[in-house]
């Protein structure tokens, strides 16, 4: 098979990577990739939403299957678009991926069909917001309705916060002409849960925990995540069939329903409640950087995996590592702010481990950073604590004089 992969993060690293390792793969194309990427692909210089430009190269290159990574990807239809010229591909059509792009579609969706997740409300009118957060408990979740890069979620402590945002969202329009859905505050651990879904048939992947936060301790602001464990021991066999059965094999089936079936990836944003596992966001596609640190785990030819969603047919058994991983960020000082570009790396080679680019580029010869979130530094162990450690002495290998990262990825396991 000669396989393209749209992207160019750790995500899309750790796709190539797996793709890699397949029996079945001749050929990997990453557009447009990266400096790690381009060590096991071949980079074409094609941004991931040029649709027309990607087409263009898979037909030319008689790209036998095409995997998605970025959601801006299949939000502006790059899956209806390759259909159409009769390309498999692995993603979601445009209509499918609003189980992500919509809160609001999310939201009714699970409404309708009575999949757990928190109450909640939309509003257009800045007013009405404003009324219906005063008669509630604080704090108040404020969800922009779109496409807002992870910033588009405010939790309010107070009626001041809540105020400036919905001002932000539904005044100013910040995030662009949109609407806010006001959720319910809900409590507990939070989990990932990925699963390959083609239409009514859902395979999970193992369960993964991102953190969020900048700095250890989960201080510091919101990133789009700071490191990934694989095995969370407060998420029993108990919860995993619950969120299988109320939550991920229902949801697609209700997209089947709806006549918009999904073709790809379902990642379940979920929370292990008091009153039981629920939904807190769906995305329409791998999660970064839980990708980077379940991917290593498989032990199944990925490609078949791939092939068989986007052609609509069942996958051989999908087998899994028992084995942990833990991954480690290291991120530009400054990041999820404002950072410079351009220093030296060094190092990289010397790690025992996979170490997935998430921003890099090679200049003169030399490995500098290139982005907010540069490196991932995934250990593998038989035990948590010993892929901690691991990870841990791995990245002390990497020298650069503009980058950090958390030293207690996986904390709240070992409570
Ligand atoms: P999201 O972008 O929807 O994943 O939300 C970002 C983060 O906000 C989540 O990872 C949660 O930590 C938090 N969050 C979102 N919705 C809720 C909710 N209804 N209750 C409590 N926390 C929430
Ligand atoms: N790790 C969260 C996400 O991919 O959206």
């Amino acid at each position: 098979m000669k396989v393209l992969v749209v992207g160019s993060g750790g995500r899309e690293h750790a796709i190539v990577d797996a793709l890699f390792r397949s029996p079945s793969v001749e050929k990997i194309y990453c557009a447009p990739g990266n400096a790690g990427i381009a060590q096991q692909a071949e980079c074409v210089a094609i941004k991931d939403t040029d649709v027309e430009g990607l087409k263009a190269f898979a037909l030319e290159n008689a790209i036998d299957l095409t995997v998605v990574g970025p959601e801006a990807a299949l939000a502006v239809g790059i899956a209806d678009e390759f259909r159409k010229a009769g390309l498999p591909i692995f993603g979601h059509t445009k209509s499918a991926a609003r189980i992500e792009s919509s809160k609001e579609f999310a939201k009714e969706l699970m409404a309708k069909y009575d999949i757990p997740t928190a109450g909640y409300k939309a509003f257009d009118n800045y007013d009405e917001a404003v009324a219906y957060v005063e008669a509630r408990p604080l704090p108040a979740v404020l969800k922009y309705d779109g496409l807002a890069a992870g910033k588009g979620v405010v939790i309010a402590e107070t009626m001041d916060e809540a105020r400036e945002a919905l001002r932000d969202m539904l005044l100013d329009d910040r995030f662009g002409k949109g609407r806010v859905v006001v959720e319910d505050f809900l409590t507990g651990p939070e989990f990932s849960l990925m699963c390959f879904v083609e239409g009514e048939n859902v395979y999970p992947m193992p369960v993964a925990q991102d953190h969020k936060r900048a700095f250890d301790g989960d201080k510091g602001p919101n990133t789009g995540g700071m490191g990934a464990y694989t095995s969370l021991p407060f998420i029993t066999e108990d919860d995993l069939e619950f969120a299988m059965e109320k939550v991920m094999r229902p949801t697609a089936k209700a997209m089947v329903a709806e006549g918009c079936p999904l073709t790809g990836v379902l990642y379940g944003g979920l929370m292990k409640t008091p009153d039981g596992v629920k939904v807190i966001e769906f995305n329409a596609r791998f999660g970064d950087p839980e990708t980077e640190v379940v991917l290593p785990l498989i032990d199944s030819d990925i490609a078949n995996v791939f092939e068989a969603v986007a052609k609509g047919e069942k996958p051989a058994e999908i087998v899994w590592s028992k084995d942990v991983t833990l991954g480690i960020v290291l991120a530009s000082k400054g990041y999820p702010g404002d950072y410079a570009k351009g220093f030296v790396i060094r190092g990289t080679e010397k790690v025992d481990g996979t170490v997935f680019h998430m921003g890099t580029a090679v200049k003169d010869g030399e490995l500098v950073t290139a982005g907010g979130r540069v490196l991932f530094v995934v250990a593998k162990g038989a035990t948590l604590a010993d892929a901690h450690r691991k990870a841990n002495e791995e990245v002390a290998k990497i020298e650069c004089d503009n980058l950090f990262h958390r030293t207690d990825i996986g904390h709240k396991a070992f409570k």
